[in-house]
């Protein structure tokens, strides 16, 4: 091998290959995209099995009797993780669902008419532009999409451009805390204080966050955002089909039940409308809800703290490796700081068949590692830009084995896949 950085520097902590057993990803996948779809934990995943089959044996019981206290505590556990009143938050599916209890409602409550402007940004996920689009289309409001800067400099810089972008129509801004085709970390607290200020509805699309970003960044009444949507199955390690939506005191009233059930004028009424309306939707496994406090728990270990600065250096030095195979200028992109980017880490490909070369390196090498493109893979809207990434993502159980054979089939397989 001949890279001019030097070899992964020893890092302090457990080492990655007792984590990975403690996990149900295959040992035959190189899995560098735990941020597509995330990962659970063995002892996360048995709770959740566990869940399950307590709800099969006495199903009346269990969600006749038992569910609403449940449900209940586990909710109170992920608002202490996430900073949030436990009578703002609820337990969603995932958070394109949240996403749409909020931008739904919110075309009616606030309400949104002709001319009025949804602003969000050209990084983000393509189903969530999707979900405004749609609102857009059914009200006349216009969806207005800022062009970050190809090159980022300072948090404060790249703040400053989206909020020169801000007009007087613009009612509702949404933006990613974290985005998904680029891994950013966005200056979410300097524009959610300007919006408050302005008086623009904040919508925040917290699906990587929590997990990614620390304990103590990820506060969400801190915030101060009307509503933030977020996953439990990314990097807070929860099994599939856990995500929140939280909702400020002030925006509580403004969310209709995206599904009509016994919560609405519920007899008798609990202590919160907001609680009664969303928190049942009709015959359900809340399995993964319930072992979200499992899943905190095991990030709470004190070696993680350990663990994700060893993923986060390893991110940034495999974003310089890449960036050496293929030639690029990661730098030039963003900078190599914490304030940019974490233990996922989107790394800039020059022209290539970005398709056909995330195909070639599953399927020759068994490297799973998502190519991304700004709102996703097929989409008109950005059809026109040619921007490429590697989006790769460390988490406790990568190897520097994992690291070094994705870094392997990328120099075997870029002369192919790159266009000159
Ligand atoms: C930024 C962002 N928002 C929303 C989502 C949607 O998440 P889910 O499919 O769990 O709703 C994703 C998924 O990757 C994402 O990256």
């Amino acid at each position: 091998m001949n890279y001019s950085i030097p070899p992964w520097p020893h890092a302090p902590g457990p080492d990655p290959r007792e984590i990975k057993h403690q996990f149900l990803i295959r040992n035959d996948v190189i899995f560098l995209n735990h941020g597509s779809f995330g990962a659970c934990p063995r002892v996360v995943f048995e709770t959740y099995q566990s869940w399950q089959r307590e709800l099969e044996e006495q199903p009346v019981e269990f969600l006749g009797r038992r569910f609403l206290g449940l449900m209940s505590e586990a909710r109170a556990k992920l608002a202490e993780f996430v900073g949030s009143d436990p009578d703002g938050l609820i337990f969603v599916p995932n958070a394109t669902y949240g996403m749409n209890v909020v931008a739904r409602s919110l075309a009616h409550t606030l309400p949104l008419g002709f001319g009025d402007e949804i602003l969000t940004t050209d990084h983000e996920y393509g189903a969530i532009d999707r979900v405004w689009r749609f609102i857009a289309q059914h009200v006349g409001a216009r969806l207005r999409r800022v062009t970050l800067p190809s090159t980022l400099s300072t948090p404060e810089e790249l703040a400053e451009t989206i909020l020169a972008e801000w007009n007087p129509r613009t009612r509702i801004f949404s933006l990613s805390w974290v985005t998904s085709p680029t891994a950013l970390v966005m200056p979410i607290k300097m524009l959610v204080e300007e919006a408050r200020r302005r008086g623009v509805v904040t919508v925040i699309d917290a699906a990587h966050a929590p997990g990614l970003l620390d304990e103590s960044e990820f506060r969400l009444e801190a915030l101060g955002a009307d509503f933030v949507v977020g996953n439990c199955h990314k990097w807070m390690l929860a099994p599939k089909g856990a995500g929140f939506l939280y909702a400020a005191p002030r925006g509580r009233e403004t969310l209709e039940p995206f599904v009509v059930s016994w919560g609405y004028q519920a007899d008798p009424p609990g202590r919160s409308r907001f609680l009664d309306q969303h928190g049942y939707t009709g015959t359900t496994d809340p399995a993964a809800y319930l072992s979200v406090p499992t899943a905190i728990e095991f990030l709470r270990n004190p070696d993680w703290v350990l663990i994700r600065e060893r993923c986060r250096t390893r991110a940034a030095m495999v974003r310089r490796r890449v960036a050496e195979i293929v030639g690029s200028e990661p730098e030039r992109f963003c900078p190599d700081s914490s304030q940019w980017f974490r233990q996922m880490v989107a790394c800039p490909l020059p022209s290539c068949d970005a398709l056909g070369l995330q195909k070639a390196l599953w399927e020759r090498h068994r490297v799973e590692v998502p190519c991304t493109r700004l709102g996703g893979s097929i989409d008109a809207v950005h059809a026109d830009d040619p921007r490429r990434w590697l989006r790769v993502s460390v988490q406790g159980y990568t190897t520097d084995h994992d690291l070094e054979t994705l870094l392997g089939a990328l120099r075997e397989e870029w002369p192919r896949y790159a266009r000159t």
